[in-house]
């Protein structure tokens, strides 16, 4: 069983704990109505101080679907940190009226500052350029879901692995499995900063960094495209060279291999070419999906863990 309050960082999660969820969340999605009650009585709060669609609309959902309610901001503008109140307070009140709160805030450390002053297990929705847990349980969800394990990968990461939040959060877990190896494939300016390899792959060296996806594509199990992350540079010049390095279009993908598939956890800008979509290796809408029986999964776990 799951032993932990939070989940504010994907290393929260044990291998066991991973196998819970991918678990609990197959069981969802064969028979979805033999959870529609279990969090009756119960409310998620979701505060999202940066805009989200899917995070926050796929926790919403998950709750509804498990028969609990929603309560919560899509904009920090709505609610009384403009006033000046503190993220602390603002968590504090919220955690009086909700069973379990999901967090997101353009700020590293916010979901474990908020963990502080919580009286209700706090759900990291994405802090700054730090992690996305919940991504992350989406992607490995989804990972099974295709390739029914989830050891033995070579998993091609493309675009922004200096900012991209999901990308550190995906190694850390996913080199909790077996004879995973990863492709960086950036541009030198947007490589994975030093700390995070560090972070993420200690003394292991089971990765290359390249810049030409074309050189690698054909070696790739899982293509895990990711968008440059506009809102996280300081200038907008640099921002405009590099917004493009990476398209996948139907030209690249007849160089991948045929049980390739193709993540991304979207939005999407430009990276991947709308004539993709319709390739059976893309699957980055049935991801969106298995996000919400991921976040299904999750929220009952928590919620019976803490007995809340
Ligand atoms: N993948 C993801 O976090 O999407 P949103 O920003 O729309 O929540």
């Amino acid at each position: 069983m799951i032993d932990i309050k939070n989940l504010l960082n994907s290393d929260d999660l044990s291998k066991n704990d991973i196998y819970e969820i991918v678990d609990l969340a197959n069981d969802i999605i064969k028979s979805p109505k033999d959870f529609s009650h279990v969090c009756e009585g119960k409310i998620l709060g979701t505060l999202f101080f940066e805009p989200s669609t899917r995070t926050r609309l796929s926790f919403e959902s998950a709750m509804l679907r498990l028969g609990g309610s929603v309560v919560g901001f899509s904009d920090a503008n709505v609610s009384s940190s403009t006033k000046g109140e503190t993220l602390q307070d603002t968590v504090k009140v919220v955690s009086q009226y909700a069973d379990i709160i999901a967090m997101r805030h353009p700020q590293e450390g916010a979901a474990y500052l908020a963990s502080l002053t919580a009286d209700c297990p706090i759900i990291n929705a994405g802090d700054g350029g730090h992690q996305h847990p919940t991504q992350t349980l989406t992607d490995v969800l989804t990972i099974s879901q295709y390739k029914h394990t989830l050891d033995n990968h070579t998993i091609g990461i493309v675009g922004d692995l200096k900012y991209g939040r999901t990308v550190h959060s995906l190694i850390k877990i996913m080199n909790l499995f077996d004879n995973n190896k990863y492709i960086l494939i950036s541009p030198e300016e947007l490589k994975l900063p030093q700390y995070v390899k560090k972070e993420v792959f200690k003394d292991n060296d089971n990765y290359d960094e390249v810049t030409n996806l074309d050189e690698v594509i054909g070696e790739i199990d899982i293509l895990y495209m990711t968008r440059i992350q506009k809102e996280r540079f300081f200038s907008t010049s640099q921002y405009t060279r590099l917004k493009d390095s990476y398209v996948l279009d139907m030209e690249k993908m007849n160089k991948a291999r045929k049980d390739t598939i193709v993540l991304h956890p979207l939005p999407r800008v430009n990276e991947i070419a709308t004539e993709v979509d319709k390739d059976p290796r893309a699957v980055y809408f049935n991801q969106v999906k298995y996000g919400m029986y991921a976040r299904m999964a999750l929220i009952y776990k928590l919620l019976e863990a803490n007995n809340a």
